[in-house]
């Protein structure tokens, strides 16, 4: 492997050359001792690593665990996946983002069923021809699930082989080309020697993948230890192997905009149930089609009137500023805010209803009993979570 030579250790072998032996060793031993434990690191279950990875795509691994595993919970193999209708897959994805992710992966799942008699594809040529998985994906897959040789080259891959090496990231076919050889000059095709595990010790015992655990840890330094603005070079295994240890320019994040917006939370009591006034979005819609959402009310009609609750949600490079009106007053207690439906704020339902935009059509009165098993958008959830329309439910009813 060669580089710049800003770094490095002599011992290692020439300056600017990286041992792949060294490095491996230095990196599964730290990996051995470091790893966190995360749910789909305890499964050898191609299915469930295929579900971990998709989930995985431009999400952080925090935000993925609960969802891993109650998604794992309500469809635990491929069959069950396969069978259920997508509204309960989009429910189950419900706030985890990126939606189309559980589109492609539940019609993988069907085409697997119907053209693979149930079998995933063990190659990762093979299994790029499936419904969302694309080249990263299809070489985490195929490493972790079964063994390949692979290499996986995600954000945190690259940065972790652009500070290895000193290649400047000019953002080039010619830069992506080469992490991709020099991360896959890495990958081991046979077992790393290393101390013998401790029962007592920290860390996980060696799987018996050497790629997939290869590749494992190269996400876990770069997500961990190799971060984009404060590397923490000195708890780095592969530290004297490093051409510059952290001194190398990282590319200026977008800068985020902002966006205000408004929704109207309506609530009303019929018999012993409580409803939500819910939007069902277009089904061809281009973002989120069919999903279901809070009506939204446009700044205009809002303006000088108090919301029930302000806050942010962030989407990609946008922060929305949302306000959420409701014509039911704010109760507070101990443990947050509630709405209460038979104390009306001043504002009217009749009055918020009236200045919905004309295009907004489809709408629902939604019993909150069935909110957990339907698509809404993360923001919606989000708002009913907080406003406690939703899960330990705490709303006040008049009959
Ligand atoms: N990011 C993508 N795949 C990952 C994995 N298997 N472990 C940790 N981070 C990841």
């Amino acid at each position: 492997m060669k580089g710049s030579t800003t770094g490095g250790d002599a011992a290692d072998g020439p300056r600017g050359e990286l041992n792949p032996i060294t490095f491996r060793r230095r990196l599964m031993r730290w990996y051995r001792d470091n790893a966190r434990a995360l749910p789909w690191r305890d499964t050898s279950d191609p299915y469930g690593i295929w579900v971990s990875e998709i989930m995985l795509q431009q999400t952080r691994v925090a935000a993925v665990i609960e969802y891993y595993t109650e998604f794992m919970r309500r469809f635990p193999t491929l069959v069950s996946l396969a069978l259920a209708p997508e509204a309960d897959v989009l429910a189950a994805w419900s706030g985890l983002g990126y939606y189309r992710r559980a589109r492609m992966l539940h019609k993988a799942a069907q085409f697997i069923m119907t053209e693979r008699r149930g079998q995933l594809p063990s190659s990762s040529l093979e299994l790029r021809t499936l419904p969302g998985i694309g080249e990263y994906t299809a070489a985490a897959i195929a490493s972790i699930a079964f063994g390949e040789s692979v290499a996986v080259v995600d954000g945190n891959v690259e940065r972790v082989i652009l500070r290895l090496t000193g290649r400047a990231n000019d953002a080039t076919a010619a830069a992506r080309r080469f992490v991709r050889e020099q991360a896959q000059a890495l990958v081991p095709h046979a077992p790393v020697t290393l101390k013998p595990y401790s029962q007592s010790g920290e860390g996980s015992p060696p799987s018996g993948n050497p790629a997939g655990d290869h590749n494992q840890a190269m996400m876990e330094l770069g997500a961990t230890v190799c971060l984009p603005h404060a590397p923490r070079c000195s708890e780095c295994p592969v530290h004297s192997l490093c051409c510059t240890r952290g001194e190398h320019p990282t590319p200026t994040r977008t800068p985020q905009r902002s966006q205000p917006a408004a929704c109207l939370l309506d609530l009303r009591k019929r018999g012993p149930a409580t409803e939500v006034l819910l939007e069902c979005r277009p089904g061809d819609a281009a973002v989120m089609p069919a999903m279901y959402e809070l009506p939204k009310l446009p700044q205009e009609a809002v303006e000088g009137l108090e919301p029930a609750l302000r806050l942010r949600h962030a989407i990609t490079n946008t922060n929305y500023y949302v306000q959420v009106y409701s014509p039911r007053r704010l109760v507070r207690s101990g443990s947050g805010s509630h709405l209460s439906v038979d104390k009306p704020s001043t504002v009217s339902a009749h009055a918020l209803r009236s200045v919905l935009p004309t295009e907004t059509q489809n709408l629902h009165w939604t019993r909150t009993t069935r909110l957990a098993s339907l698509p809404l958008t993360g923001l919606t959830r989000k708002i009913l979570q907080r406003l406690k329309v939703m899960k330990n439910t705490r709303i006040t009813l008049a009959e």
